[in-house]
């Protein structure tokens, strides 16, 4: 997701946190990977699949002075939650996560209420199956947009790629995707059997699982298409949404085009979207 530079804020005298949320709940995944809720501000509203800017006050080291340092994050609760969801990764020596991963429930983080991205379903044209490409912590757009009735209202057929380097950081994408299969709400909203439309494609890359391998590679060798019983992507019936590391999607980016899809945005609809995952 884009990195977006915040305008400086006068805090100086600012009694409490701009912004501020209280967070509702932390859960640790990995040593390197946690999610949390935090309070909906009333007034937010959002298109899954959008990211704000959060963050914590940190002191500037020159001036001595507080101000919020802030990063792009994509929200990964859907839209007619009444919180909101994040995925981090923990870098130790990261300006913001090295601090953000000791969050607990009642404490306050900064939240700008201005969500923009073009991971939406908006920025593409009507078709017949939805990808979502995901590596790491570029999961989070997408626990999002699987639990939005729409995904499944437009889409015959809806397969989330999440391409990993350990089993343990795929637990918090096949827990939310266990629990959409058994969603009453989503069942009721879009209609039994919707959860069929749903396939999960999990991959490892560095620790042994039932699929290794990058998903550009299985694609490439044809292997991730026979596994799944689907075609190769065509522009006629094929839409994309990309989240992951810098050499991911641009690699996968040359992929699609090489299928015939083009990168669409809100102003202009397409094929595919992608967006760079969060990483401190
Ligand atoms: P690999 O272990 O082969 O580098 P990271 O944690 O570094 O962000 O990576 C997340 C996952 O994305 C890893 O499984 C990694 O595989 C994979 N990955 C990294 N670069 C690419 C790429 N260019 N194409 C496909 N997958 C990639």
């Amino acid at each position: 997701m884009t990195q977006v530079t915040d305008a400086p804020v006068k805090t100086a005298k600012t009694p409490t946190l701009p912004d501020a949320q209280k967070v509702t709940e932390v859960t640790h995944w990995t040593d390197r990977l946690f999610s949390f809720r935090v309070a909906r501000p009333a007034s937010l509203r959002f298109r899954s699949g959008e990211f704000v800017m959060i963050g914590l006050m940190s002191t500037d080291e020159k001036t001595g002075r507080d101000k919020p340092l802030l990063r792009a994050y994509s929200i990964a609760s859907p839209s007619w939650d009444d919180e909101l969801e994040f995925y981090s990764i923990k870098v130790q020596d990261g300006p913001l996560t090295s601090r953000l991963q000791h969050i607990k429930p009642g404490d306050e983080i900064i939240l700008r209420p201005k969500p923009v991205g073009t991971l939406v379903h908006d920025a593409l044209l009507p078709g017949k199956r939805i990808w979502f490409f995901a590596t790491g912590t570029g999961f989070a757009p997408f626990a999002s947009l699987l639990r939005d009735p729409q995904t499944y209202e437009d889409y015959d057929e809806v397969i989330i790629t999440h391409t990993c380097r350990e089993v343990g950081e795929l637990e918090y994408g096949r827990k939310l995707i266990e629990d959409i299969r058994q969603d009453e709400m989503l069942a009721e909203l879009i209609g039994e059997g919707f959860a069929d439309k749903l396939r999960y494609y999990p991959t490892t890359t560095r620790e042994q699982s039932p699929k290794m391998g990058r998903i550009t590679d299985l694609m490439r060798s044809g292997e991730a298409f026979a596994d799944l019983g689907v075609p190769p992507l065509a522009p006629e019936t094929d839409r994309a949404m990309v989240c992951g590391n810098l050499a991911f999607n641009l690699e996968i980016k040359e992929m699609l085009e090489g299928y015939g899809l083009r990168e669409g945005a809100n102003s202009s609809p397409k094929e595919y979207v992608v967006e760079k995952a969060f990483l401190d």
